[in-house]
């Protein structure tokens, strides 16, 4: 099973750090909604989420992470119960030549960032990979992405490559990621 739980003071709130839960589904929807509208260097557009999924769809899906072994879904929740942030982290046991390969991707709501929340979502999420025996953590960035690039570089990630047009933006503008790796000892 893959459950969490500590609280955690950041420079300027108290927070809930925990793996999600299916009937968080609603406050996931909330959250989705709010950070796709906030920034451009996330998958979705705004309203994509709501589109893909149906509430009863997204509470069997975290329930399943939750009762599973192969993905923590963290979120990080306020004392007013709303989510500030989370953190999915994933490996497959599916093919033995990829099991050693793990995939994370992080967002934390503007209103919250600067107080840690990223460094320490990561923080639990690596220490979850080195537990399951994952020798390399990888995830993607927006070339322009200098705040994600910031933390990731001071975690010890590296950039392997450029991969050009991974996205295309609804004003027809296309943007370019990184794939960047951790590689555990
Ligand atoms: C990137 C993101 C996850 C960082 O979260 P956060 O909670 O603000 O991060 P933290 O407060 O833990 O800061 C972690 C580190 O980020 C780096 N960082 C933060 N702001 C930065 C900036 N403007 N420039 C460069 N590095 C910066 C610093 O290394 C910082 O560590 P420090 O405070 O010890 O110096 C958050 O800004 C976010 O969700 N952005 C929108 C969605 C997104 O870009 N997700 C990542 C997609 S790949």
């Amino acid at each position: 099973m893959s459950r969490y739980r500590e609280e955690f003071q950041g420079k300027g709130g108290r927070f809930i750090i925990r793996n999600a839960e299916g009937d968080d589904a609603a406050k996931m929807f909330a959250y989705m909604e709010y950070v796709d509208r906030e920034t451009v260097f996330l998958a979705r557009e705004p309203g994509e989420f709501a589109e893909s999924y149906t509430l009863e769809e997204e509470s069997r899906l975290l329930a399943q992470w939750a009762a599973g072994d192969e993905k923590l879904f963290l979120v990080a929740e306020t004392e007013d119960g709303e989510i500030a942030a989370t953190c999915g982290c994933f490996y497959s046991s599916g093919r033995r030549r990829g099991r050693h390969i793990g995939e994370i991707a992080i967002s934390v709501r503007k209103d919250f960032w600067r107080m840690g929340l990223g460094r320490r979502l990561m923080g639990i999420q690596m220490d979850w990979c080195r537990e399951h025996r994952i020798e390399k953590l990888k995830l993607t960035v927006d070339t322009m992405n200098t705040r994600a690039l910031g933390l990731y570089l001071s975690l010890g990630f590296v950039v392997e490559g450029t991969l050009r047009r991974e996205g295309k933006l609804a004003d027809g503008s296309y943007c370019d990621v990184y794939a960047m790796a951790k590689f555990f000892e």
